[in-house]
């Protein structure tokens, strides 16, 4: 007979998890069938996300390696750093921050990082990280300020809120920025996203999204080539258009108003 022993959840958290929410108990597990065997957890990994989704706590043995895969692709594939960049981590003495900054500073970049403590302060001055500093002591603005006063290339999320409010203002043009996590409101989360669902960060993190700006002549190198493909497409009747022609170049006014009115139908042109 074994007997196992597994934590649940006995109350709904009211903000910050409590010692009172969970109930350590024991249960006798059913005997082995065939082809089954009985695994016995060593270590367990404790994440952040457990405060939002503690249901999910049996899945803690693939969390273990989690944790260094989001910096890894968090960092790589969404921040997309280049040497010279200048990248901020938040929670960067967290297991998801401490590596991307460690391999952000592998591609030669410049990395800023905050955590709540000296002792981490140290830890990540130990790492390698350019400049650190303790964000509850100093402000990212002013961090900023001292560090990157001429803004951050890449953004590494893990918080979320008010802070991340201001990496985004810092992000220089072209910037990159990974929304991988927001600690900062999981306390106030009752188990689902929902009081939320309206936080753009939120909702970039949670669907996967990719936002990107636009400015077409970033892609003016390319601008032949576009209007070559778009030409052969339109012979090929794949792509149709349309324009609006006002005759006379009096009618100037008259086509700039149209357009916010929303009248005219595709592109607005006067015949001069
Ligand atoms: N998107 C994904 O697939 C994915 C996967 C794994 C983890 N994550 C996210 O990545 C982040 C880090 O996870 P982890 O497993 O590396 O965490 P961790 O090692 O457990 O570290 C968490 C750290 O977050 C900081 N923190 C706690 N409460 C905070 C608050 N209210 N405001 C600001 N910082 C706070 C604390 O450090 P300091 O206060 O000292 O900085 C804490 O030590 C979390 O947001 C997590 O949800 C995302």
């Amino acid at each position: 007979m074994v007997v196992a022993r597994r934590w649940i959840q006995c109350k709904p958290f009211q903000g910050a998890a409590t010692l009172e929410c969970f109930q350590l108990i024991e249960e006798e597990l059913p005997g082995l069938k065939n082809d089954e065997i009985l695994i016995e957890a060593l270590y367990l990994s404790v994440d952040p996300y457990m405060r939002v989704y503690p249901i999910q706590v049996d899945k803690t043995p693939i969390a273990l390696q989690v944790a260094s895969l989001s910096g890894y692709f968090g960092l790589l594939r969404q921040c997309r750093p280049k040497k010279g960049d200048v990248v901020l981590i938040s929670s960067a003495a967290s297991a998801v921050g401490s590596v991307a900054g460690q391999i952000a500073k592998l591609k030669g970049c410049t990395v800023i990082g905050s955590a709540g403590s000296q002792k981490k302060i140290d830890w990540l001055k130990s790492l390698g990280f350019d400049y650190v500093f303790n964000y509850k002591e100093t402000t990212l603005d002013e961090a900023l300020q001292t560090f990157a006063p001429d803004g951050i290339d890449c953004y590494f999320d893990n918080v979320g809120g008010s802070y991340s409010q201001t990496a985004l203002n810092a992000l220089k043009p072209r910037g990159r920025m990974c929304c991988c996590g927001y600690i900062s409101a999981y306390d106030t989360l009752n188990h689902q996203l929902d009081s939320m669902k309206d936080d753009l960060l939120l909702k970039i993190m949670v669907n996967e999204l990719s936002v990107s700006g636009l400015m077409v002549l970033s892609f003016e190198d390319e601008f032949q080539e576009a209007l070559s493909e778009m030409a052969q497409w339109i012979k090929e009747n794949k792509l149709k258009y349309k324009e609006t022609i006002f005759e006379g170049f009096t009618k100037m006014p008259e086509a700039l108003l149209e357009i916010f009115q929303g009248t005219a139908v595709g592109k607005l042109i006067v015949k001069a």
